[in-house]
């Protein structure tokens, strides 16, 4: 007979059981000790692994050779409890058995000693689903239990039992697992099975399992039915679910202001018989994945997602507004809420006519998405991107000119331009600017917070850059935003195009456009202070040609 997965995989050891060292190790620690408690309660989400510790804890304490806190086995006793040859542990189930008449058969029974092992163990699985006479009849026996007996509650929904059951036992809390150890079990069981299962595909699992094994386990299940290698497209097959083409083309709509492709979309969706809310929780988690792109240096640690899903989403996070994100998340959240009590679909499409013609909404979220799209379009600031010189540095009077040796932001026609040196060929109407002290104003600049976020944005277009930025930090000083990275950096931003890059996500991020320059401390000047840059700088004051020719 065919044995669902989650059940012919259920550990037998603690040493087996995923992602709760918190409960585990502490157990095993204790039962070494033989430090025994006579309640216990087990909380946490659903299919963390509650009954299954419950399980292998009523055998750990009746094994004949415990070894290092964990059941042998191996033992008479083992193998009788997990036949089912030995009724010394008890499991009830209380959503079905809830009444006092239960508990109260329970309590009578538990007086007699066990029969072959050496505690009697009462796991009672989903305990606030107990009658309030029904909890006050274990009150009591909890209080004071025969020494031979050993209660083990388990709950979803510890915030329903009564501070007096609390107090009476020891607490474990069971926490939802890590995706990635998560994954690790999938593609484990999937091996035992001799099937194959992707690390991509085992990610998705998780991911979709939000957490509980027991989901996951059955997803693969379902999975191996239709194809011995699990890959992710036969989860996304399997799980209904919106790959995440669709989200990422949803997600665009939202950002290019276009209803009728949102629509045609879902309507595509729909007819393959997607399921609505599904399709509304996975776009706001979409969504959430793009606030965090937005604001985080690294989102990759939150996100369990494959490489290449990184990508879409990092690329996509780099053309989309903060506010436009918060605004799709705030709508999709409160869509779902709406979903259960009217028309799924029609909900939907509401929800996405509203995020992409923010000016048919009045939620907050909206204005706000409003207000930045009017500010970028008209910067309060008199210097407005588009209006940047290109390549040719040399009219952009407010860039600083940098200090001999500084690293250089400018193709500058030579590296250290003495005042009287004016760029050649390009007569400005205006005198060319005064050299910027860039060791005062980095002397008296601010640290700059949105930093990592620009570089955010600068990985979804240049990696090369954003990583020779890596270990960089920059502050602000006025409309000067100096930046303090090694020299090979400020390598890269002599090309123009990466200097317009830069200054781009520096604008998409603050809505200002800063003179960019290098951070300067008088110390580290010195340190770099080159002699040779000095002899070449006075050859060159000197009209001495210093470039030597190939
Ligand atoms: N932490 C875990 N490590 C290994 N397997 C686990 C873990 N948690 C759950 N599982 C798998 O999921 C199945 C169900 O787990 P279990 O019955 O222990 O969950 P539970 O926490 O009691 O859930 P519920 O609250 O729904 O009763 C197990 O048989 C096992 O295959
Ligand atoms: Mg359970
Ligand atoms: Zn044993």
């Amino acid at each position: 007979m065919y044995k669902v997965l989650y059940r012919k995989y259920r550990p037998r050891f603690f040493a087996d059981v995923v992602g709760q060292p918190q409960v585990t190790v502490t157990l095993q620690n204790e039962l070494m000790r033989g430090r025994i408690a006579h309640a216990y309660l087990f909380t946490g989400s659903r299919g963390t692994g509650k009954t299954t510790c419950a399980k292998i804890l009523a055998r750990a304490v009746n094994c004949l050779h415990p070894k290092d806190g964990d059941p042998c086995g191996e033992c008479e006793v083992c193998k009788g409890l997990e036949e089912g040859s030995i009724l010394d542990v008890v499991e009830i189930d209380a959503a079905s058995n809830n009444g006092v008449d239960n508990i109260r058969g329970l309590i009578e029974e538990s007086n007699f000693t066990p029969t072959t092992a050496k505690y009697r163990v009462y796991i009672i699985d989903e305990v606030h689903m107990l009658s309030a006479s029904a909890f006050n009849a274990l009150l009591k026996t909890l209080e004071e239990p025969p020494a031979h007996v050993i209660f083990i509650l388990a709950t979803t929904e510890v915030h329903k039992l009564l501070p007096t059951i609390l107090s009476r036992c020891q607490r474990f809390d069971f926490h939802r697992i890590d995706p990635q150890a998560m994954a690790g079990r999938v593609m484990q069981v999937a091996e035992l099975e001799g099937a194959q299962c992707d690390e991509d595909a085992a990610l998705l699992i998780a991911r979709i399992a939000d957490g509980a094994l027991r989901d996951a386990l059955s997803l693969l299940d379902q999975c191996l039915g239709r194809d011995k290698h699990v890959t992710e497209a036969v989860v996304n097959a399997t799980a209904g679910v919106a790959a995440q083409g669709y989200l990422t083309a949803l997600a665009q709509a939202v950002a290019d202001g276009d209803a009728a492709a949102a629509l045609e979309t879902l309507d595509g969706l729909h007819r393959e018989s997607k399921d609505m809310t599904r399709l509304c929780e996975e776009m706001a988690e979409y969504f959430r994945s793009l606030m965090l792109f937005k604001t985080m240096r690294d989102p990759g640690k939150l996100l369990t997602l494959p490489p290449t899903q990184l990508d879409a989403l990092e690329h996509q996070a780099y053309g989309m507004s903060l506010s436009t994100i918060l605004h799709g998340l705030d709508t999709l959240e409160e869509t779902l809420h709406k979903m259960r009590y009217a028309n799924q679909r029609t909900q939907l499409e509401m929800a996405f006519v509203r995020l992409c013609s923010p000016e048919l909404d009045t939620s907050t979220a909206a204005l706000l998405r409003r207000i930045e799209k009017l500010e970028m379009g008209a910067p309060p600031h008199p210097v407005r991107l588009e209006e940047e010189p290109s390549p040719q540095p040399a009219v952009q009077e407010p860039e600083p000119s940098l200090p001999e040796s500084a690293p250089v932001f400018e193709q500058a026609p030579a590296p250290s331009p003495p005042p009287q040196k004016a760029p050649p060929k390009k007569p400005s109407p205006k005198s060319p600017a005064p050299p910027v002290d860039i060791e005062a104003l980095s002397a008296s600049a601010q640290r700059f917070r949105q930093w990592p976020e620009i570089l955010q944005v600068i990985r979804g277009s240049t990696k090369s850059v954003a990583m020779a930025f890596d270990e960089s930090s920059a502050y602000v000083n006025g409309d000067y935003l100096l930046i303090q990275a090694p020299e090979f950096a400020f390598e890269l931003l002599k090309k123009p195009e990466q200097r317009k890059r830069m200054r781009e996500a520096v604008f998409q991020v603050t809505g200002q456009a800063y003179k960019l320059g290098p951070y300067r401390t008088p110390t580290a000047k010195e340190e770099e202070a080159d002699p040779l840059d000095e002899l070449l700088q006075r050859a060159e004051s000197a009209g001495i040609p210093t470039e030597v020719q190939e």
